[in-house]
C-alpha cells in the first residue's frame, strides 16, 4: 500500500464527504461508498475529509439510541475497511461547532427560494399536496434547511470535490450558490465545490434485484454474523432453472453482486459456470465464500472497535482536533469579514461599500521593449497574474476584458499569453477573477 506523497495543502485537491449516521452499513454501502472512498483516500496529491453527519441524522431520526448506535457502527466500519485516520481527516460533525456557526452565516445569504426548490423538500410538499394535506404537514425546518447545513460542511473546509451519489448533485450546486453569494458580499473566502460522481462504481442490486437499500429492506449486512449473511444470500431471488440448465448472467442479481467482489478472471469463471448450468445453491455458496474472503479480515477489527467505544471516541476526538485546527482560525476570519468583531479594534473599512471597493485590479502598462502588458494584483499589491507583451494596447485590453467577463476559462483560452505565479493557486486566481465578474 503506497502512502500519498506529502503535498502542501495549497496544492492538494481536497475531497470531502459526509455519511449520515442512520442505519447499519450493508454491502451496498460498502461497494458503493466505503470501498471506493478508502481507495481514493490513498491517492497522492489529495487531502481527504470524511465525517459522520450526525446533525443531518437528527433530521431523519428521533431515536437517540439509534443515532448513537449508528454513529458507532459506521465509524467502526470505515476504520475496519481500512480508512487511516492519520492520513485523512475523520471526524464527527457534532464535534465541530464551527459547522453550525457557518450554517447560520450561510442561512443569512441563502435565498429562501433556493431552498424551496430542493428535491427532498419539494417531494415532501408534493406528497402532502397529493393527499390534500396542508403543504407543511410533517415538514420540519430541519428538512428545509438541510442544504444549508450541508453547504457549511463542505465550504468550511474549502473542499474542491465532493464525492456523492446522483441524488446529491443538487445539494452541491446549492453549496456553490451559497459560497458565491457569501464571496460576493464579503470577499473571496470560499472555494466553489464540485460534485464528483463516480460513474464506474456500480450500484449493487439487493436480494430482490432492486437497488440494495435500507428503504427496500433487501440488504445484506456488511458485518452481520456469517451465518446470517449466508442466510440472506440464500434468499437472493433467482429464476426456477434446474441444475444442469444454462443460466442467464444478464439481470442476475447474484451474478452482479459476485462481480462487485470478484476479479475479472473470477467473474469469467462464474459466467462459464452459469453457461454450464451451475445449480443456484452452488452459485450462492460461491458468492458467500467470495464475499466472506473480502470481509472476514475486516470483521475482527470491526468487532474490536465496536467492543471498545472509548477507543473510537478517542479517534474521533483526535480527528475533530485536526479538523478544527483548520476550521477555528478560518471561522475567525469569517466572523471578522461579516463584522462580528472585537469592538476595541478599529473598523477596517467602516461602511461595507468601501470594503467592497477593495477589489483585485488589472493594471495595464508599457515596457521599454515597446510592448503592452497587464497584470492582476490583489489589494495588497501581490501579483496574481502576469501577461506577456502584446503588440497593441487594444489586444491587451481585449484580453483583460475577456478575463473580467469569463474568469478562469479565459485564463485557459489565453494560454501562454498569461502566466500565474507559482505561489498563486488556480483556485485563488479563480476566486479573485470571479469578484471582478459582472453580476449575473
Ligand atoms: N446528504 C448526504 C447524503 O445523504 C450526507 C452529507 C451530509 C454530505 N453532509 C455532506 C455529503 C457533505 C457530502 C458532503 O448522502
Amino acid at each position: 500500500m503506497t502512502r500519498p506523497a506529502p503535498v502542501s495543502p495549497a496544492e492538494a485537491v481536497r475531497y470531502l464527504t459526509g455519511i449520515t449516521t442512520t442505519g447499519t452499513p450493508h454491502l451496498g454501502n460498502y461497494v458503493g461508498a466505503i470501498r471506493p472512498a478508502v481507495q481514493a483516500s490513498r491517492t497522492a496529491g489529495t487531502q481527504n475529509f470524511y465525517f459522520l453527519a450526525d446533525y443531518h441524522a437528527l433530521i431523519k431520526c428521533d431515536d437517540p439510541a439509534r443515532i448513537q448506535r449508528s454513529t458507532l457502527e459506521i465509524a467502526a466500519c470505515w476504520l475496519a475497511a481500512g480508512l487511516d485516520p492519520e492520513q485523512v481527516f475523520f471526524y464527527r460533525q457534532s464535534d465541530i461547532p464551527e459547522i453550525p456557526e457557518l450554517t447560520w452565516f450561510l442561512t443569512c445569504v441563502c435565498g429562501k427560494g433556493l431552498l424551496n426548490r430542493a428535491h427532498a423538500y419539494k417531494a415532501a410538499v408534493d406528497k402532502n399536496a397529493a393527499t390534500g394535506a396542508d403543504p407543511d404537514t410533517d415538514v420540519t425546518a430541519g428538512l428545509f434547511m438541510y442544504p444549508v447545513l450541508m453547504a457549511a460542511d463542505i465550504i468550511l473546509f474549502n473542499a474542491h470535490k465532493v464525492p456523492v451519489g446522483r441524488d446529491q448533485i443538487q445539494h452541491i450546486e446549492m453549496a456553490r450558490d451559497m459560497a458565491s453569494s457569501f464571496n460576493h458580499l464579503y470577499g473571496a473566502h470560499f472555494t466553489l465545490p464540485e460534485a464528483a460522481v463516480d460513474e464506474s462504481v456500480a450500484t449493487l442490486p439487493g436480494l430482490d434485484g432492486r437497488k440494495m437499500s435500507k428503504s427496500y429492506d433487501n440488504t445484506v449486512g456488511l458485518f452481520a454474523p456469517p451465518a446470517q449473511i449466508r442466510k440472506q444470500i440464500a434468499g437472493i431471488v433467482t429464476d426456477s432453472r434446474a441444475p444442469g440448465e444454462p443460466k442467464d448472467t444478464e439481470g442476475s442479481a447474484l451474478f452482479q453482486i459476485y462481480q462487485a467482489f470478484a476479479t475479472p478472471e473470477e467473474t469469467e469463471a462464474l459466467r462459464r459456470a452459469y453457461a454450464e448450468g451451475i445449480a443456484w445453491g452452488d452459485a450462492k455458496q460461491l458468492l458467500f465464500e467470495r464475499i466472506d474472503r473480502e470481509i472476514a479480515p475486516m470483521r475482527e477489527r470491526y468487532q474490536s472497535l465496536v467492543d471498545n467505544p472509548a477507543e473510537l471516541e478517542r479517534i474521533l476526538k483526535r480527528g475533530a482536533e485536526k479538523a478544527r485546527a483548520i476550521a477555528t482560525p478560518f471561522m475567525g476570519r469569517l466572523r471578522e469579514a461579516v463584522g462580528l468583531r472585537n469592538l476595541g479594534t478599529q473598523a477596517a473599512g467602516g461602511a461595507k461599500k468601501t470594503e467592497k471597493a477593495a477589489l483585485p485590479a488589472f493594471k495595464q502598462y508599457r515596457e521599454a521593449d515597446g510592448l503592452h502588458y497587464f497584470k492582476l494584483v490583489d489589494t495588497s499589491g501581490r501579483l496574481l497574474l502576469q501577461s506577456r507583451g502584446f503588440e497593441s494596447p487594444r489586444e491587451a485590453g481585449q484580453a483583460v476584458a475577456a478575463l473580467k467577463a469569463q474568469g478562469l476559462p479565459a485564463v485557459a483560452a489565453l494560454g501562454p499569453q498569461v502566466e500565474r505565479p507559482q505561489d498563486v493557486t488556480e483556485n485563488e486566481l479563480g476566486m479573485s477573477l470571479s469578484r471582478l465578474m459582472p453580476e449575473a
